[in-house]
Parts: structure tokens; sequence; C-alpha cells
């Protein structure tokens, strides 16, 4: 029954855990009330998983929709090993913050056509952070266009202009292109402790601005939620597929049927995709990016066929008013050494207000995000069709040889 598969992962998920991984591997569900979350303990990802082992983990987060592997040891866990682990899940795909295409930044540019060209690390805005608190928090060494350094190490104008320090918009991971992200997952290593503000918490609430960074237009209850963001560095999260279960039948075989066109650039035909997703392993059904306008400024809105522009904002607004009631909520807390994977078609997130211009250590956050696109694979190298990964993965990207191993 799918009711029980939303509120709890199936019990027998957890003496498979102790089966493959032995009895002193711990395992928590649910971390929300919707339902959403599981926490894994006592797995040492430094150490390639068989077969069986991955298969389980994916069978968990098909039902939790987000999955912390706990406890890694950052003297062991490199980003390497990281990196290998997120094959698994499907081929890492290149940040845009990683790459120029056609000579310009490729986040900022809605232009999807030209040559990607991968920058060295030390070309990376994220650089700088290594000069911010050297000797006490510094990036892990790495070159990999795949990793995304989530950090407030950076200043205002370092960032990205829907990485705001009052937190991001609502959205699911690279929504926008026509195979959309599957999971994606942080590997935690610093997390601010001060809580040293009026409130008690690590940053105080911030004060209302305005619309921005969302378009102006939006109505106010809207706006709340939108803005009702954590106070302590923890990743915003809400359940789309507590949302979707919860709506009555009749409402759930209506979203079953609508298809949003989605586009790259405004003046471009696009592609409809479905709003509801089944996934394969659990067939938990879920909304997927039920968001009007998730990255202003950036991608174009996107409209619901058979809708106006003005209907479809109306009716994806008042979706995202829905999935973002307290009860759909969930904030998760980041500690140092925690892999945490979720899945893009089951969830949305945003990025919490923090504090930049840091001067201590206490106030470090210092993420490493690693997105994945496409099948899951139980072994390792992938064997992704080179045709498939030049038509979806920026740049022709592959995780080589040093990272997954020589295919056998
Ligand atoms: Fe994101």
């Amino acid at each position: 029954m799918q009711e029980t598969s939303i509120h709890s992962s199936p019990p027998y998920l957890e003496h498979r855990f102790a089966t493959q991984f032995g009895e002193t591997v711990q395992f928590d569900h649910p971390l929300a009330a919707s339902g959403m979350g599981a926490r894994v303990s006592g797995i040492d990802l430094c150490s390639p998983l068989r077969s069986a082992q991955v298969d389980l983990l994916l069978d968990t987060l098909s039902h939790a929709r987000l999955l912390t592997i706990a406890g890694q040891d950052l003297e062991r866990f490199s980003l390497t090993a990281f990196e290998r682990f997120a094959n698994h899940w499907g081929a890492p795909v290149a940040h845009p913050s990683n790459f120029l295409r056609g000579g310009k930044p490729a986040q900022q540019d809605s232009e999807s056509d030209g040559v990607v060209k991968f920058l060295p690390y030390a070309d990376r805005r994220v650089a700088v952070a290594d000069t911010v608190l050297p000797g006490q928090v510094t990036c892990l060494p790495h070159e990999s266009p795949a990793v995304l350094v989530a950090t407030n190490l950076l200043g205002q104008d370092d960032r990205k202009e829907f990485r705001l320090k009052d937190g991001g918009t609502w959205h699911t991971d690279i929504e926008y292109e026509p195979l959309p992200i599957y999971v994606s997952m942080f590997l935690a290593h610093h997390v601010p402790v001060a809580r040293d503000t009026p409130n008690g918490q690590w940053v105080k609430p911030p004060v209302d601005a305005g619309p921005a960074p969302y378009f102006p237009g939006s109505d106010d209850e809207l706006m709340t939620l939108r803005k009702r963001l954590p106070l302590n560095g923890e990743t915003a999260f809400a359940d789309t597929a507590a949302a979707f279960a919860a709506l009555p039948l009749e409402e759930q075989a209506k979203l079953e049927a609508v298809q949003v066109r989605r586009r790259l650039n405004a003046e471009d035909e696009g592609w409809l995709a479905p709003l509801v997703r089944m996934d394969p392993r659990s067939d938990v059904k879920s909304l997927h990016s039920p968001l009007w306008a998730s990255r202003p400024g950036v991608r174009p809105p996107v409209e619901v066929d058979g809708m106006t522009p003005a209907e479809s904002r109306d009716f994806l607004e008042g979706l995202e008013k829905y999935v973002l009631q307290r009860e759909f909520r969930y904030d998760h807390v980041h500690t140092p050494g925690d892999v945490t994977i979720w899945n893009n078609y089951m969830s949305l997130h945003t990025s919490p207000p923090i504090k930049i211009g840091i001067k201590h250590p206490d106030d470090a956050r210092l993420l490493y995000r690693l997105s994945c696109k496409g099948a899951p694979s139980l072994v390792l190298p992938r064997d992704d069709d080179p045709a498939w990964v030049t038509k979806h993965i920026p740049g022709g990207y592959r995780s080589p040889e040093s990272i997954v191993g020589a295919a056998s």
C-alpha cells in the first residue's frame, strides 16, 4: 500500500541493512513527520560497495526520498571516494559553476550552446574560499568538474545570483533540461556551530526585503511560506511525495494528466514534461518541480500545457503553496561526515540564510555536492552509452578511471 510507504519506510529494509552491512548498522526512519528521510550509520563508504548493498541503498531512497549515510571518516573519505560512490546513483553531472560554455559562465547565461571548457580548480570562483580561513577551513583537493563546493567562505560578490545570503528559491536541481537531475548529494565537512545572535540561532531572521529573489506578484501567504527557512544552516526540503499522497484521488488523477512545458530559453519551443512521476523502484508517486519560476532571471517560467501563462502561474503557485505547508516541510541538519542524498523527483529544496564575510571557523559552512542523471548502476564503472552522455551531460563528462576504475 502506498499509504504505509509514504509515512514510514517498509520494515524489511532494516533487516536487509543488518544482512548486507552487519548487525551494528543503525537504521532510523523517518526523519520528518511527512515520512521523509532515513539515516543509516555504521557504513564506511571508503570501501567499494557490493551490488546487493547498492541495491539496498537505492531501495531505501526510493521510499524515504532522502537518505543520510552518517559518520564518514573525513580524514579518509576523499572527494574521489565520494564521486565513485555517486556513480552508483547516476552519471555525475558537471556543475555549471565549474565550466565555461562558449567562453561565458554557464550558470548566469541562458544560452545553452557553445563549447564547454572545464575550469581547473585554481580558476574557479570557489578557489578564493581557501584564503578566508587559511589553515583552519580549506577545501579538499579536487579537480573534478562534477564537484560543487557549497560554502559561505565567499563574499556576496562571489556568489551566484540564486544563492543569496537570505536563502535561495525553492527548486529541484537542473529541472530545466530534458533529462532532469535524479539525485543530488552533500558531503558535510564543516557546519556552523556559532549561536551568537539575539535569537539564539546562527543567523537572525532575514529582514523582509520584498519579493526578491522571486518575481513580484505572488500572494502574501505563498511568500511567507517560501521565506520560512531554517536559521542554523540546515537545508530546507519539502516532501512532494507525501504532498501528492495526501490529495484526494480525484485530484491526484487530474494532476497525473498535467504536462508542463519547460524551456532553456524564453524563445525556445521547449518540451513537455510530466508533473507527476512514479518512482520505478517503489512505485511512489510524487510531484516533480511543481513550481512556476524557480530560477527567476536565469530560466524562463514554465507553462502548463493547455493554460495561458497567467493561468499557469496561478495553478503552479497554488501547488507550491500547498507543498510548502508545514506538514510537508523538513529542515535537514547537517553533521560533519554525513553523506545526504535526496531524490529531486520527490522533493523540493532550497539553501538557508547564511552568514557571509565570516571570520571564525565556528561560522563556516562547507559542503560538497554531486548530482547525478540517468539510471543507477550496481557495478562500476558505469556503462553509459557515449551518445547518451554527449546528449545529457555537459561537456560529455565521465568520471575518469582514477575515480571509478577501469572497465573489465
Ligand atoms: Fe539545489
